[in-house]
């Protein structure tokens, strides 16, 4: 397929280019340098050029936190950005996918979200993020809507490395343990987008690794070997200016339904991770 990927500068868009091509599909990759999505002429203008089959809508307002004093911005490129992804793809008659987040849901349910459940996004970045998803089905018939949650991976800042560094730094760790969820590498996560999209079937999917996990616990492996204890702390302890989901486990049934494979459970795809940087440390 011809596939044009947006955002390709970010985390997730840096594994997913590879990942596609590496799977036979020609892939254009379009950082935000290179298109702006909130400017409607230049996507129009991009899309139209460059005729792609499909879609892959990775830009983003990402700083979850910031969103909460700027969120005009955060509704620009999430709200905004993405309507006029959809727009254009609606012109072209081509199906679009859309990465959205588990930050949709309020975090009460206390037991894994399906893709049918209620969103209550109790964020400024989880609400403009449904505005995104919003848009999309507003404007298309054929579309793949993909919940992912707590993304790391290679090129991206991201909460495993933060962990790694500051275990150089600090003598103890402390780290939330009253959020649960479930972390996802950016590099299982193209895998997983890979597998889906050749389906055809469009629709609403929860697309994270495997398993729960607490960042308490998360924290623990990644530093598990070093002599660095991880402390647990409450949500409470570390006050930040966007409130998280307390429970955020999406339920991938469908989605292992229509890619006919299980995910791979979160342990193994950090442990991939792990390996992959020790590969690239200098002797
Ligand atoms: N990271 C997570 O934990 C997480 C969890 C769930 C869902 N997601 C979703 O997964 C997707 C990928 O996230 P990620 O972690 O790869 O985030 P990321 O590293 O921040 O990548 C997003 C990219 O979009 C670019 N961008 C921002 N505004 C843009 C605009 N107006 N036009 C074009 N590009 C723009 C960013 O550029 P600048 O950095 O230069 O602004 C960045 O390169 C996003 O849709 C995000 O909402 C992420």
């Amino acid at each position: 397929m011809k596939i044009l990927v947006t955002g390709a500068g970010g985390m997730l868009g840096q594994a997913l280019v590879p990942c596609l091509e590496s799977r036979g599909h020609v892939v254009t990759g379009l950082t935000k340098e290179d298109l702006d999505v909130t400017d409607f002429a230049k996507v129009m203008e991009a899309f139209s050029g460059l005729a792609p089959e499909l879609v892959i809508h990775s830009a983003a307002y990402t700083k979850v936190d910031q969103a909460e004093s700027e969120p005009d911005l955060a509704y620009l490129v999430n709200g905004y950005g993405t309507e006029n992804v959809a727009v254009a793809c609606s012109h072209l008659q081509i199906p679009m996918v859309y990465i959205s987040t588990d930050y949709v849901f309020d975090g009460k349910r206390n037991s894994p979200y399906t893709t049918w459940d209620q969103t209550a996004p109790i964020s400024i970045y989880g609400k403009s993020k449904l505005a995104g998803e919003t848009a999309v089905q507003r404007h298309l018939n054929q579309f793949y809507i993909l919940r992912t949650s707590w993304l790391y991976g290679p090129n991206g800042r991201n909460f495993v490395d933060t962990i790694l560094d500051l275990s150089t730094k600090q003598k103890t760790l402390r780290v939330v343990a009253d959020q649960w969820g479930t972390p996802t590498c950016t590099l299982s996560l193209s895998e997983t987008i890979a597998d889906l999209i050749v389906t055809e079937r469009f629709g609403v999917y929860h697309a994270t690794d495997g398993g729960v996990t607490n960042w308490c616990e998360f924290a623990r492996q990644i530093v598990s070997g070093r002599d660095v204890p991880v402390e647990a702390i409450e949500t409470k302890d570390m006050p930040r200016p966007a409130t998280r989901p307390k429970y955020s486990v999406l339920d991938k049934t469908t989605l292992i339904q229509a890619i006919g494979r299980e995910v791979l459970p979160w342990q193994e795809a950090l442990s991939t991770y792990l390996d992959l940087l020790k590969e690239k440390q200098p002797v």
